[in-house]
Protein backbone atom coordinates (compact mmCIF):
# COMPACT_ATOMS: atom_id res chain seq x y z
CA UNK A 1 0.00 0.00 0.00
CA UNK A 2 1.16 3.52 -0.41
CA UNK A 3 1.51 5.76 2.43
CA UNK A 4 1.85 10.08 1.72
CA UNK A 5 4.75 11.59 3.80
CA UNK A 6 4.15 15.39 4.05
CA UNK A 7 7.50 17.61 4.20
CA UNK A 8 7.06 20.06 6.40
CA UNK A 9 9.47 22.48 4.01
CA UNK A 10 6.51 23.91 2.52
CA UNK A 11 4.72 24.12 6.02
CA UNK A 12 3.83 27.31 8.09
CA UNK A 13 6.88 27.19 10.76
CA UNK A 14 4.66 29.25 12.94
CA UNK A 15 1.94 26.81 13.28
CA UNK A 16 3.67 23.53 12.47
CA UNK A 17 1.77 21.21 15.01
CA UNK A 18 -1.30 22.48 12.90
CA UNK A 19 -0.28 22.18 9.76
CA UNK A 20 1.24 18.31 10.49
CA UNK A 21 -1.85 17.49 12.64
CA UNK A 22 -4.14 18.49 9.62
CA UNK A 23 -1.89 16.85 7.17
CA UNK A 24 -2.17 13.64 9.38
CA UNK A 25 -6.35 14.23 9.36
CA UNK A 26 -5.73 14.12 5.84
CA UNK A 27 -4.14 10.60 5.67
CA UNK A 28 -0.35 11.43 6.06
CA UNK A 29 0.96 8.53 7.92
CA UNK A 30 4.31 10.08 8.08
CA UNK A 31 5.99 12.95 8.54
CA UNK A 32 8.61 14.08 6.46
CA UNK A 33 11.89 17.00 7.58
CA UNK A 34 14.09 17.76 5.35
CA UNK A 35 17.03 18.82 7.05
CA UNK A 36 19.78 21.34 4.83
CA UNK A 37 23.23 22.08 5.70
CA UNK A 38 23.53 25.14 3.10
CA UNK A 39 27.20 23.04 1.43
CA UNK A 40 25.45 19.62 0.29
CA UNK A 41 22.64 21.75 -0.76
CA UNK A 42 22.29 24.96 -1.48
CA UNK A 43 19.77 26.16 1.31
CA UNK A 44 19.28 25.99 5.10
CA UNK A 45 16.75 24.70 7.24
CA UNK A 46 16.31 22.97 10.62
CA UNK A 47 18.08 20.52 12.84
CA UNK A 48 16.91 18.72 16.04
CA UNK A 49 15.45 21.42 18.14
CA UNK A 50 12.77 21.28 15.71
CA UNK A 51 12.51 17.27 15.76
CA UNK A 52 12.27 17.46 19.22
CA UNK A 53 8.97 19.87 19.11
CA UNK A 54 7.66 17.73 16.37
CA UNK A 55 8.42 14.51 18.68
CA UNK A 56 5.60 16.33 21.56
CA UNK A 57 2.84 16.95 18.72
CA UNK A 58 2.87 13.93 16.73
CA UNK A 59 2.75 10.03 17.07
CA UNK A 60 3.64 9.89 13.22
CA UNK A 61 7.03 8.92 12.63
CA UNK A 62 9.50 11.35 11.88
CA UNK A 63 11.59 10.95 8.65
CA UNK A 64 14.51 12.60 8.79
CA UNK A 65 16.13 13.30 5.36
CA UNK A 66 19.79 14.46 6.04
CA UNK A 67 20.78 16.51 3.45
CA UNK A 68 23.98 17.37 4.70
CA UNK A 69 27.84 16.78 4.74
CA UNK A 70 29.23 14.52 7.67
CA UNK A 71 26.09 12.79 8.31
CA UNK A 72 27.70 10.63 10.87
CA UNK A 73 28.15 13.53 13.62
CA UNK A 74 24.55 14.72 13.06
CA UNK A 75 22.96 10.92 13.33
CA UNK A 76 22.75 10.74 17.23
CA UNK A 77 21.20 14.01 17.77
CA UNK A 78 18.61 13.44 15.63
CA UNK A 79 18.05 10.06 16.62
CA UNK A 80 17.67 11.35 20.67
CA UNK A 81 15.96 14.43 19.45
CA UNK A 82 12.82 11.17 18.36
CA UNK A 83 13.78 10.86 14.32
CA UNK A 84 12.16 7.08 14.09
CA UNK A 85 13.66 7.25 10.70
CA UNK A 86 17.23 8.63 8.96
CA UNK A 87 17.93 8.25 5.76
CA UNK A 88 21.41 9.87 4.19
CA UNK A 89 22.47 10.82 0.78
CA UNK A 90 24.79 8.10 -0.99
CA UNK A 91 26.47 11.19 -2.73
CA UNK A 92 27.83 12.61 1.23
CA UNK A 93 28.95 9.55 2.62
CA UNK A 94 32.14 8.61 2.38
CA UNK A 95 32.10 5.35 3.99
CA UNK A 96 28.19 4.52 3.47
CA UNK A 97 28.16 1.16 4.97
CA UNK A 98 29.34 2.60 8.34
CA UNK A 99 27.21 5.65 8.28
CA UNK A 100 23.79 3.17 7.79
CA UNK A 101 24.99 0.72 10.80
CA UNK A 102 25.31 4.10 12.82
CA UNK A 103 22.23 4.56 12.06
CA UNK A 104 20.60 1.05 12.86
CA UNK A 105 22.42 1.40 16.07
CA UNK A 106 20.31 4.09 17.24
CA UNK A 107 17.56 2.04 16.56
CA UNK A 108 16.27 3.88 13.29
CA UNK A 109 15.09 2.60 10.13
CA UNK A 110 18.11 3.68 8.14
CA UNK A 111 17.48 4.94 4.46
CA UNK A 112 19.83 5.91 1.59
CA UNK A 113 18.75 8.27 -0.74
CA UNK A 114 20.07 9.11 -4.66
CA UNK A 115 19.76 12.27 -6.91
CA UNK A 116 18.82 12.33 -9.99
CA UNK A 117 22.32 12.53 -11.40
CA UNK A 118 22.94 9.25 -9.35
CA UNK A 119 22.10 5.61 -10.73
CA UNK A 120 20.42 2.84 -9.00
CA UNK A 121 23.74 0.50 -9.44
CA UNK A 122 25.30 3.03 -6.64
CA UNK A 123 23.57 1.01 -4.44
CA UNK A 124 24.26 -2.76 -4.97
CA UNK A 125 26.12 -2.82 -2.17
CA UNK A 126 24.02 -1.21 0.65
CA UNK A 127 20.30 -2.29 -0.75
CA UNK A 128 20.95 -5.78 1.95
CA UNK A 129 21.20 -2.90 4.47
CA UNK A 130 19.05 -0.36 4.18
CA UNK A 131 14.84 -0.17 5.51
CA UNK A 132 14.12 2.25 2.53
CA UNK A 133 15.68 3.58 -0.34
CA UNK A 134 14.56 7.55 -1.86
CA UNK A 135 14.84 8.43 -4.92
CA UNK A 136 15.30 12.08 -5.62
CA UNK A 137 12.76 13.43 -8.27
CA UNK A 138 13.90 17.13 -8.32
CA UNK A 139 18.28 17.69 -7.53
CA UNK A 140 17.48 18.46 -3.84
CA UNK A 141 17.52 21.78 -1.63
CA UNK A 142 14.05 23.48 -2.30
CA UNK A 143 10.57 22.84 -2.28
CA UNK A 144 7.83 22.79 -5.23
CA UNK A 145 10.33 22.37 -8.23
CA UNK A 146 9.23 20.32 -11.19
CA UNK A 147 9.35 16.99 -11.14
CA UNK A 148 12.65 14.73 -13.23
CA UNK A 149 10.34 12.28 -15.11
CA UNK A 150 13.88 10.32 -15.65
CA UNK A 151 13.06 9.19 -11.93
CA UNK A 152 10.42 6.87 -13.02
CA UNK A 153 12.90 3.97 -14.20
CA UNK A 154 14.95 4.17 -10.81
CA UNK A 155 11.60 3.07 -8.84
CA UNK A 156 10.86 0.16 -11.66
CA UNK A 157 14.40 -0.95 -11.43
CA UNK A 158 14.56 -1.06 -7.28
CA UNK A 159 11.45 -3.01 -7.81
CA UNK A 160 13.08 -5.18 -10.06
CA UNK A 161 15.96 -5.62 -8.02
CA UNK A 162 14.17 -6.47 -4.49
CA UNK A 163 12.45 -9.16 -6.19
CA UNK A 164 15.42 -10.44 -7.97
CA UNK A 165 17.57 -10.37 -4.91
CA UNK A 166 14.34 -11.41 -2.25
CA UNK A 167 14.95 -8.10 -0.41
CA UNK A 168 12.65 -6.25 1.57
CA UNK A 169 13.56 -2.04 1.80
CA UNK A 170 10.35 0.22 1.02
CA UNK A 171 10.83 2.48 -2.23
CA UNK A 172 9.97 6.37 -1.07
CA UNK A 173 9.85 8.82 -3.96
CA UNK A 174 11.09 12.90 -3.25
CA UNK A 175 10.81 16.09 -5.15
CA UNK A 176 7.41 17.38 -7.23
CA UNK A 177 4.56 14.44 -6.54
CA UNK A 178 1.51 16.34 -7.05
CA UNK A 179 -1.56 15.12 -8.58
CA UNK A 180 -0.50 15.14 -12.32
CA UNK A 181 2.62 13.36 -11.27
CA UNK A 182 1.69 10.66 -8.27
CA UNK A 183 0.33 8.07 -10.62
CA UNK A 184 3.08 7.70 -12.71
CA UNK A 185 5.64 6.93 -9.85
CA UNK A 186 3.14 4.74 -7.99
CA UNK A 187 2.77 2.73 -11.38
CA UNK A 188 6.29 2.35 -11.13
CA UNK A 189 6.34 0.59 -7.69
CA UNK A 190 6.96 3.88 -4.90
CA UNK A 191 5.14 2.88 -1.46
CA UNK A 192 6.24 6.12 0.68
CA UNK A 193 5.30 9.72 -1.38
CA UNK A 194 6.80 12.18 -0.03
CA UNK A 195 4.82 15.94 -0.61
CA UNK A 196 5.68 19.31 0.12
CA UNK A 197 4.36 21.78 -2.05
CA UNK A 198 1.05 19.56 -3.03
CA UNK A 199 0.11 19.23 0.66
CA UNK A 200 1.42 22.57 2.26
CA UNK A 201 1.78 25.06 -0.70
CA UNK A 202 -1.11 26.50 -0.74
CA UNK A 203 -5.08 25.72 0.05
CA UNK A 204 -6.49 23.28 3.43
CA UNK A 205 -3.63 20.96 4.22
CA UNK A 206 -6.14 18.34 4.73
CA UNK A 207 -8.43 18.35 1.60
CA UNK A 208 -4.97 18.44 -0.22
CA UNK A 209 -3.37 15.18 1.40
CA UNK A 210 -6.82 13.64 0.55
CA UNK A 211 -6.93 14.47 -2.77
CA UNK A 212 -3.58 13.03 -3.44
CA UNK A 213 -3.60 9.84 -1.44
CA UNK A 214 -6.98 9.08 -3.26
CA UNK A 215 -4.90 9.64 -6.51
CA UNK A 216 -1.98 7.09 -5.79
CA UNK A 217 -4.00 4.46 -4.16
CA UNK A 218 -6.47 4.61 -7.10
CA UNK A 219 -3.24 4.38 -8.90
CA UNK A 220 -1.81 0.99 -6.84
CA UNK A 221 -4.59 -0.76 -8.88
CA UNK A 222 -2.61 0.28 -12.31
CA UNK A 223 0.53 -0.96 -11.26
CA UNK A 224 2.26 -3.65 -13.91
C1 LIG B 1 13.74 18.79 -1.57
C2 LIG B 1 13.21 18.07 -0.38
C3 LIG B 1 11.80 17.66 -0.52
C4 LIG B 1 10.84 18.77 -0.70
C5 LIG B 1 9.84 18.28 -1.70
O1 LIG B 1 15.11 18.93 -1.46
O2 LIG B 1 13.96 16.91 -0.10
O3 LIG B 1 11.39 16.82 0.55
O4 LIG B 1 10.14 19.15 0.45
O5 LIG B 1 9.05 19.33 -1.99
P1 LIG B 1 7.95 19.32 -3.12
O6 LIG B 1 6.99 18.24 -2.78
O7 LIG B 1 7.41 20.68 -2.97
O8 LIG B 1 8.65 19.10 -4.41
ZN1 LIG C 1 13.07 15.43 1.40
Amino acid sequence: MVELAPSILSADFAHLADQVQAAGDGGGTVVHVDVMDGHFVPNLTLGPPIVRSLRKVTKLPLDCHLMIENPDEFISAFAAAGADWVSVHQEACRHLNRTLHLIKSHDCLAGVVINPATPVDALAEVLDIVDYVLVMSVNPGFGAQEFIPGSVHKIRRLVEIRAARRLNYRIEVDGGIALDTVTDVVRAGAEILVAGNAVFGHGDPKSNAQRLLKTATEATLLRV
